[in-house]
């Protein structure tokens, strides 16, 4: 199982570029389901999760033509398959999102159940009663999702709880069906815009992406587009925290600032100086520690719950108490014990760290439990006195593209060891 050995104590210094968005390119590429002709998809990041959703893709039909750069190119004109098993779907949960696609299109899909997560029991029940509002003849057992329909009609759907890929699912089965959907108390994350972006260039007609309220007046039929996913918002933020928690100064190409507000409000909090063009973004704490900052996770707009272990880590050694309070997951502070092995002082109250910064954390082996978490151990270890090792780092590898060569890039000493 493959290792990551980090020496603690540069400012990490320089420039590097962003990769495309993981969680927007995952969507994206179910959506080619929906399209008659063939897809092309670029600045898709080159990630685990990336690979295992173009295969299982794959078994379903889709004929993939890839290139150097993983500009994609997807024809899904030879479907015949409408499994997605239970063997792939464990290994990534965003799988789920070949159900909307498949109802919508082909009337039929026999997905296996995600299962929970090291971060939570992350169910999936309001995918299906959104489906099943639209007209689909849904039985869960099994541990499967067996779903039919002779053709989804429009609904109003009002979902209790903010979800992403239930809003991603929804407005891709939305797309085809007859009449109009509304999906209210909708996710308003960059991601899913970028999804409904992509959709309407295929033909879909969807007013209010990026609001609670999103309409999606369904189509006979959509065609392939050419298509660019949006850039990482979430890796983007990890490499700003890197530049903070080291005293460095980075510049972020290939971004959006505008991605991650929140984000850089906590920044400038934390005493960084942010400057940003159109598509870049600089920072520079001048080699000051960062001050404590108060984090609440919410849906976007507010502050990212795959921003929280990063900005734990930044905490845990900055001046001052900080409270980070995480409200969208109920087991999302795997990374908490790790860090307290490194001398991180923070206790746990309910939902809520409250962290005590030190001056220096102390390298020590370590292990990641999910991407996130395994995210803020790396940014741990590059200002932990020592060398500090990282193991399980499969988990990083699903959603960092070449993390070490970019953090060898701003001056960090690391390695993967096999
Ligand atoms: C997406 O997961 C992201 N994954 C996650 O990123 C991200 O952490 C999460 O949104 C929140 O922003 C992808 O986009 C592939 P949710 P998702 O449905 O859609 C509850 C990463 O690090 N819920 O928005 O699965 C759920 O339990 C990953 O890249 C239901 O109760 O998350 C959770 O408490 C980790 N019933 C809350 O909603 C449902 O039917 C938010 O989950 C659906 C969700």
């Amino acid at each position: 199982m493959d290792k990551l050995l980090i020496k603690g104590g540069n400012p990490l210094n320089g420039e590097i570029c962003i990769s495309g968005a993981k969680n927007a390119a995952l969507p994206i590429l179910a959506s080619t389901l929906l399209a008659e002709t063939p897809s092309y998809i670029s600045n898709v990041p080159n990630l685990q999760d990336i690979t295992t959703m173009m295969s299982l893709l794959g078994r379903m039909g889709i004929e993939f033509v890839i290139d150097e750069k993983l500009n994609i190119e997807a024809k899904s004109h030879n479907i015949h398959t409408f499994t997605a098993p239970y063997e792939m779907v464990k290994t990534m949960r965003a799988s789920i999102l070949v159900l909307g696609p498949l109802v919508a299109r082909f009337g039929q899909a026999y997905v296996s159940l995600p299962g929970g997560c090291a971060i939570g029991a992350r169910p999936v029940n309001l995918h299906i009663e959104g489906l099943t509002a639209m007209g689909a003849d849904i039985n869960v057992e099994g541990g499967y999702i067996t779903a039919q329909a002779k053709r989804l009609h429009g609904a109003t759907i009002m979902m209790d709880i903010v979800t992403v890929t239930g809003t991603e699912n929804l407005m891709m089965a939305a797309s085809l069906a007859d009449g109009v959907t509304t999906l209210e108390n909708a996710a308003r994350e960059p991601e899913v815009v970028d999804l409904a972006n992509c959709l309407k260039s295929m033909g879909a007609h969807i007013e209010g992406a990026g609001t609670s309220t999103i309409r999606i007046e369904g189509v006979e039929k959509l065609s392939g587009t050419d298509y660019s996913v949006l850039p990482d918002r979430i890796e983007t933020g990890t490499y700003l925290v890197a530049a903070t928690m080291t005293g460095g100064k980075v510049k972020v190409k290939n971004t959006d600032a505008n991605l991650l507000d929140a984000v850089l409000l906590k920044l400038l909090e934390a005493g960084a100086t942010i400057t940003r063009g159109n598509d870049w973004i600089e920072l520079d704490m001048q080699g000051r520690r960062p001050r404590a900052v108060n984090i609440h996770t919410s849906p976007y707009p507010a502050f990212p719950t795959d921003m929280q272990a990063q900005l734990t880590a930044m905490n845990a050694i900055a001046e001052g108490v900080g409270m980070l309070t995480e409200t969208v997951f109920e087991n999302r502070f795997m990374h908490i014990s790790e860090l307290q092995r490194m001398g991180a002082e923070i206790r746990l109250e309910g939902n809520t760290a409250i962290i005590n910064g030190v001056e220096r954390l102390q390298a020590a082996p370590v292990m990641a439990t999910d991407l996130r978490a395994s995210a803020g151990l790396v940014l741990a270890s590059l200002v932990a006195e020592g060398e500090t090792l990282v193991d399980r780092i499969y988990h990083i590898d699903r959603g960092y593209e070449r993390i070490e060569e970019k953090l060898t890039q701003l001056g960090a000493e690391i390695r993967r060891s096999h």
